[in-house]
């Protein structure tokens, strides 16, 4: 397994196509599911140049900040609360391009300007984390975002039903 990621040129498309195929070969010869999404994080975040990038995972009624990257951030967020506990509630990919324009939104960082949420699930299609990304521009986040995004969500699944 090579460690080092090629940051990609091209359209944003292209890009994730790139990083997808760079995070498969990260992630296919290790089990461990904290070590891989954290790496997933990493790469995430080399080669799209988010903002801020990381994963909540679910804890009771609670998601709680795992593996990300970028300034530090809110630890708990609760069921239905933010955006992330919203995507959550609602078991749905969640789409913010103005975060001030989102009730409730819970604001780590006052330069993160628009966001998208993508629910982590487990083989029973239960919510167990999601994925959340931040940008410092706002309506920063498109389709090609979202396809591109859960795709690594789909992998991030698949790591955590190998470490079972
Ligand atoms: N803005 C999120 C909180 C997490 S931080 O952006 C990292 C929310 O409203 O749920």
């Amino acid at each position: 397994m090579s460690e080092s990621i090629i940051v990609p040129t091209g359209t944003k498309p292209q890009r994730y196509t790139s990083l997808l195929a760079q995070v498969e070969s990260l992630v296919e010869h290790e089990d461990d599911f904290v070590a891989n999404v954290a790496n997933i994080m990493a790469a995430l975040k080399q080669v799209m140049g988010f903002f801020w990038v990381g994963c909540y995972f679910v804890k009771g009624n609670e998601l709680v900040l795992g593996p990300f990257q970028g300034p530090v951030a809110c630890t708990r967020i609760r069921e239905g609360k933010g955006v992330c506990g919203t995507a959550w509630m609602k078991n749905t990919t969640i789409i913010v391009p103005d975060v001030e324009l989102f009730p409730g939104h819970i604001a780590c960082s006052s330069e993160s300007k628009s966001e998208i949420v993508i629910p982590i699930r487990d083989s029973q299609n239960v919510v167990i984390g999601v994925l959340d990304v931040d940008s410092e521009f706002l309506n920063h986040f498109d389709i090609d975002d979202q396809n591109g995004l859960e795709r690594i969500v789909k992998i991030i699944e698949r790591c955590n039903t190998k470490n079972k």
